[in-house]
This record gives C-alpha cells, sequence and structure tokens, in this order.
C-alpha cells in the first residue's frame, strides 16, 4: 500500500494557513510490524509535527535496532527479555533499553500519544497504561478493546485520557460522526473487503491453505489480521470496537461488504441522511488521523479519481459461510466476559490453522465450541480479565487438541 509522496503537512481543519504548534512524541509500541512502520513512515514524513519518544516490540531485534538508530528515541523495550543483550550492542548511545513485558507498558509515560501496534490480547498492558497514565491511545490493537473493554470504559474518561481508532473504518466513523450527537445516529455501518474467500461457497472452503488465507486482496497487513480478515472475524471484532468506542448497540451496527475498500465505513442519521468516508486503501491516512486530530495531515496518502474507480459494490455477508462474524455479535450482545472468551479463541485457533494444526473452518468451529462452554464471570479488574482469558485459553487448547488426535 505503501507509494511514492510528498512530505505531509498538518494543518488545523478550516484554516489552511495555519500550523499548529503543538509538537508531539509518540511512543510506538509494536513499531517492527505493519502497523507500526507505517506509523514510522508518518512520523517520518512529519517531522515539525512528530517526534519518536520510544519504540517497542517482541523480538525483531535487528529491525527495532535500526529504527532505533534513525529516530533516536529516549527508550527502546524488548518484550523478549532473552534479547535484550543483543539488542543493547546495537542501540545507538543515549537510548535507554528497557526489557520483559512490563516495558512495553511503561513507554507510555514517555509520549503525549500512545500508538499500540501490537497484535493480540499482548497488547492490553499498553492500553490500559496509556489510558491510566491520561495519554492519547491511539489504537489500532482491536483485540485489547474487546478482551477489556470494562476497564477501558472506567479509565477512558480520566485527565488527559483519550481514545482515538486507528482501524480504517473506526477512523472513518469518528469523521462521519463528527460532532454529531449520538442520539442523531440511526446506524453504523462498517465495510469489509470480504477478505480473499469473498464468494466461495462453504464446502469449497474445507481444504484452504495457511497461504490461500494470507492472501488479502487489497490489506499489506500482518498474519494474525489477515487470517481474521478471511474468517471475516476481524470484522466481528471491529463490531464489537465499534460499539465499545461510540456507545451504539449492536442492533444499530451494520456490516456490508465492499470489495473495494474505498469506502472505509459510513453513518446514517435519523434524519435518513448518510455520510461515508472514501479515500485510498492506505493505513497510513487513520494513522495520521489518529495521531494528528484534530489536525489533518495536509499533503494526502493517495487520492481517489472518481471517474475512473467504475463500479462500487455493496453486498449483505455471507454469514453461513463466516459465522464467525455471527459468533462475535452474540458475545457482544452476551457482554461481560464473554467478548474475553471470543478474542482469546479465536487467537487460540488462528495460531493453531497458521502452525498447521487446525483447518480453516475449523477456526470458527473451535470459537464456537470454546464461547458454548462460556463461563461468565464479571470483569472488574485487569486480573479478572487476565484470568477470563486464561481460562478461555484453555478450553480453546484442548478442543484444538482434541480435534488433532481425532484427525
Ligand atoms: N495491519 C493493518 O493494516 C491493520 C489494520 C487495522 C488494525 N490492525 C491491528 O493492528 C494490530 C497490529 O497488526 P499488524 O498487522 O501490524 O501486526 P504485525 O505486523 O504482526 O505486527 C505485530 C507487532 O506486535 C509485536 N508483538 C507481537 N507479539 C507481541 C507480544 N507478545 N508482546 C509485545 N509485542 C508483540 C510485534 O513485534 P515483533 O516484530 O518483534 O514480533 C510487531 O511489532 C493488530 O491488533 C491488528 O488487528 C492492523
Amino acid at each position: 500500500m505503501t507509494q511514492a509522496m510528498e512530505r505531509p503537512v498538518l494543518v488545523r481543519a478550516g484554516d489552511p494557513a495555519r500550523r499548529d504548534d503543538a509538537y508531539r512524541r509518540v511512543a510506538v509500541v509494536g513499531s517492527t510490524g505493519s502497523i507500526g512502520t507505517q506509523t514510522l513512515d508518518v512520523v517520518r514524513s512529519a517531522p515539525d509535527r512528530f517526534g519518536v519518544s520510544a519504540l517497542g516490540a517482541a523480538r525483531s531485534v535487528d529491525l527495532l535496532a535500526a529504527q532505533a538508530n534513525e529516530f533516536h528515541p529516549e527508550v527502546v523495550a524488548i518484550a523478549d527479555s532473552s534479547l535484550a543483550p543483543r539488542l543493547s550492542e546495537l542501540l545507538p548511545a543515549g537510548v535507554e533499553l528497557r526489557a520483559g513485558p512490563d516495558a512495553l507498558c511503561s513507554l507510555v509515560e514517555t509520549a503525549e500519544v500512545v500508538l499500540n501496534a501490537v497484535v493480540g490480547f499482548a497488547g492490553l498492558g499498553v492500553t490500559v497504561a496509556a489510558l491510566s497514565h491520561g495519554r492519547r491511545l491511539a489504537l489500532a490493537n482491536k483485540e485489547s478493546l474487546v478482551a477489556v473493554a470494562p476497564v477501558v470504559q472506567r479509565v477512558r474518561y480520566l485527565d488527559g485520557a483519550e481514545l482515538l481508532p486507528v482501524d480504517s473504518e473506526h477512523g472513518a466513523i469518528h469523521q462521519c460522526l463528527g460532532r454529531g450527537a449520538k442520539e442523531a445516529v440511526s446506524r453504523l455501518v462498517l465495510t469489509a473487503s470480504g477478505g480473499p474467500f469473498r464468494g466461495r461457497a462453504a464446502a469449497d472452503l474445507a481444504s484452504v491453505t495457511v497461504a490461500d488465507a494470507l492472501a488479502h486482496p487489497t490489506w499489506q497487513m500482518g498474519p494474525k489480521i489477515t487470517v481474521d480478515s478471511s474468517t471475516l472475524m476481524n470484522k466481528g471484532l471491529e463490531v464489537i470496537e465499534a460499539r465499545e468506542l461510540f456507545g451504539i448497540d449492536y442492533d444499530h451496527i451494520e456490516v456490508v461488504v465492499h470489495p473495494q475498500s474505498i469506502v472505509h465505513s459510513m453513518v446514517e442519521f435519523r434524519d435518513g441522511t448518510t455520510i461515508a468516508q472514501p479515500s485510498a486503501p492506505d493505513m497510513r491516512l487513520p494513522i495520521g488521523y489518529a495521531l494528528g486530530y484534530p489536525d489533518r495531515l495536509l499533503q494526502p496518502y493517495g487520492t481517489l479519481d472518481f471517474g475512473a474507480l467504475g463500479c462500487l459494490e455493496f453486498e449483505p455477508p455471507d454469514l453461513a459461510t463466516f459465522p464467525c462474524l455471527g459468533l462475535a455479535y452474540e458475545a457482544g450482545r452476551a457482554g461481560g466476559s464473554a467478548p474475553a472468551w471470543l478474542n482469546a479463541a479465536n487467537e487460540v485457533a488462528v495460531a493453531a490453522f497458521l502452525d498447521g494444526r487446525l483447518s480453516w473452518p475449523a477456526i470458527a468451529e473451535v470459537v464456537a465450541e470454546t464461547l458454548a462452554a462460556h463461563e461468565s464471570a464479571e470483569l472488574v479488574t485487569v486480573d479478572d480479565v487476565l484470568a477470563a482469558d486464561a481460562l478461555a485459553r484453555v478450553r480453546a487448547e484442548s478442543i484444538v487438541q482434541r480435534r488433532q488426535r481425532s484427525a
């Protein structure tokens, strides 16, 4: 999705001549992944507006060191502490090194904006830490919001705390909502590309391979979210994310498949008006929006030639072939610990699929069976969430192993 571009400049909406004075230090956690590297691209392009205060990742020592040598952050953190000695040799002088899973959470103190681009439930600590420390959280890591929503809802309104979505769909909804009152909204419409298996019948998907599932037609992303896109679980997680971000109930959140990925989502208001947000499918756009809000990047990441776009298609999702979307609605409506169970079961099943231990259709089956065994618990603290997640993972893993034995 990256393309040649001029250097973007930020201006406040409505006043193109006015440069904003506020310089923002950004902690990029998960800096070595797809979202992390695109975030650094945005920062690189607007050095007058953004700087990198901290970088963090799990294991990618060489890339992390290269990023530190380019951006000279105050702190670099690596979750896998066994790799710290090697990373330490590669870091430039004056950069502090922290190691271990908690080290990533400590990065939030260095920044005005925390970009959480960690993949999966592992991003939970950073989400909670950023908001608890009164920082702007630019959130790509939807899994943490899905799992820990009851805790997030309490800390997101602390002094200084601000939650801005990085997902292109939620960034689109944020823009379409503008300052409109929630009461004026009749529905949110999340668009989905449909993934690589759009239009295929269930019987046809029994033997798809990991390579097939990773061949996304429009987006270049990390493997976990790409598999989630192929099952429509990604859209399911996004439905829950939309509920938590915008406070609109599930009966008023719809999904429509839009294979061109040009309209990133829409809001329909009660007077019948629909506002949509079309733009090129480039994640640097919603990333820049979340970093700079309420300012905008003046230079676009790709423009649309409406005359050349041709036909934009919209169709309902196939819930029978892609049951994960329905499972996500079910878990979201159940509330409490059900979304955490959904997320944990999905992470276990996707990891097993990527390891070649589970077939693609079995991802949804493992999630459904795990959810059927859901033991409801009230989630008040992060420890409650960790306990629910751990229990769901044990259940899901035992289902995966039973299936492997009987295969
Ligand atoms: N990619 C997209 O276009 C896109 C769009 C919307 C939303 N998102 C969301 O953004 C998040 C990141 O996705 P991605 O596609 O960028 O993933 P990715 O390319 O797989 O990158 C994941 C990042 O997380 C780090 N990480 C992995 N396991 C970790 C752990 N246990 N502790 C700490 N850090 C860990 C990785 O570090 P190492 O490199 O060291 O392993 C890497 O920096 C996901 O929640 C995804 O749903 C992505």
